[in-house]
């Protein structure tokens, strides 16, 4: 059995943690990592860093494929991003940060290294809506979020927002 996790909202501190390595894979993390994928398919978001879920470790999830049947888990733990290349503009959106959304400037294509869930180690390239999330999830683990990348003016806006649905 796994359960769904709580979902940290910016500005909760947690987010701004700057995430440890995970030294042993042992059965605690195994649980985390059921949770957090559960927690992600159930959001629906396409990734999921154990910060947002209060854990700051690095460790993330991710599934770009929105399909029920095309859909494949990918865990990457202890990530780092080995190289990094051209531009590219996404609209992305954050499950820390509800209801909004923002173009941002990222790598159109990075190689990262890690360890997946077995311990094995992990040499993933990826381009697109991949490299994006896997940058997106990666800056979590660094304690930043994507509206720290937008201009100060639409951050602004959407603080603005957060202030009214709180009213
Ligand atoms: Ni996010």
């Amino acid at each position: 059995m796994t359960e769904q996790m709580k979902i940290y909202t910016y500005p909760d501190p947690v987010l701004r943690s700057v995430c440890k390595p995970v030294e042993n894979i042992d059965e605690n993390i195994q649980k985390l990592i059921d949770s957090m994928a559960e927690t992600m398919y159930a959001a629906p978001g396409i990734g999921l860093a154990a910060t947002q879920v209060g854990v700051p470790i690095r460790l993330l999830v991710y599934d770009i494929h929105e399909e029920g049947d095309k859909r494949n888990l990918s865990v990457v733990i202890n990530p780092e991003i080995v190289l990094a290349e051209d531009s590219i503009v996404f609209s992305e959106a954050c499950l820390s940060v509800p209801d909004f959304s923002a173009d941002v400037v990222r790598k159109a294509r990075v190689k990262v290294k890690g360890v997946d869930r077995e311990g094995n180690p992990l040499d993933i390239e990826a381009e697109d809506l991949e490299a994006v999330c896997l940058q997106h999830e990666i800056d979590h683990l660094n304690g930043v979020l994507y509206i720290d990348h937008i201009s100060s003016l639409k951050r602004s806006l959407y603080k603005k927002k957060l202030k009214k649905m709180a009213k």
